[in-house]
């Protein structure tokens, strides 16, 4: 399973980078703004310290304002994705990106049957928002494992489904557990994931035994 950081600050992103456990980076136009930064600055810097793609997100709602951003967003650099928004012209934006051969990142999505559209259109990965359906009284587990499972049928999908709106390490263990290809992951939830209050008990023990040895 891979893991992205969902997140556009750049402090974030090397200190997640320095545990050796990520995979790629998502950002998000909130997240951009969040940050209080130039988007194709921070973009750039992120691109420069990770490997894996790094999702830029258009907001155009029109194909070929979508197509504009994204034919700029990809000279920033060579691992930069684009993500569409879930929608007639997002769909559309990610048949023309993929066939020409741009790694394309299906956002907003809430529904098993967007899920579908997302890979007849050639997304490379799929982006259903678990948190954001938990927030409404529903599970958003449930849709993983719709889509897992729908993708599986048909070997022909290539998409992975990459959990979105992750709110807790939960979310992350279940996902895996459902065979989700990747989860991004705020840098908060990667703090509390390796957290365990019985690791932290262990290490007082070991370090109180430890002052008993003679040295
Ligand atoms: O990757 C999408 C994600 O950032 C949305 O998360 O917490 O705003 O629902 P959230």
């Amino acid at each position: 399973m891979k893991f992205f950081i969902d997140t556009a600050d750049v402090d974030e992103i090397k200190e997640a980078a320095s545990l050796g456990i990520l995979d790629g980076v998502t950002t998000n136009p909130s997240l951009i703004a969040k940050t209080g930064r130039k988007h194709k600055e921070t973009i750039q810097e992120i691109c420069a310290l990770v490997d894996g793609p790094v999702s830029v997100e258009v907001t155009s709602e029109d194909f070929e304002g979508m197509m504009k951003e994204a034919r700029e967003f990809v000279t920033w650099a060579d691992n930069v994705i684009i993500k569409v928004p879930l929608t007639a012209d997002g769909l559309k934006a990610c048949k023309a990106l993929s066939t020409d051969g741009i790694g394309v990142n299906v956002t907003l999505c809430f529904s098993a049957n967007q899920a579908l559209l997302a890979a007849k259109a050639g997304a490379t990965y799929i982006s259903p928002f678990v948190g954001r359906l938990d927030d409404i009284g529903r599970d958003g587990m449930d849709l993983i494992a719709d889509i897992v499972q729908m993708y599986s049928n048909y070997p022909d999908i290539d998409t992975q489904v990459l959990v979105a709106s992750v709110r807790s390490p939960d979310h992350v263990h279940k996902s895996a557990l459902l065979g989700a290809h990747v989860a991004t992951i705020p840098f908060g939830i990667i703090n509390k994931m390796f957290k365990h209050p019985l690791t932290d008990i262990g290490i007082e023990k070991f370090l109180a035994d430890w002052a008993k040895v003679p040295k």
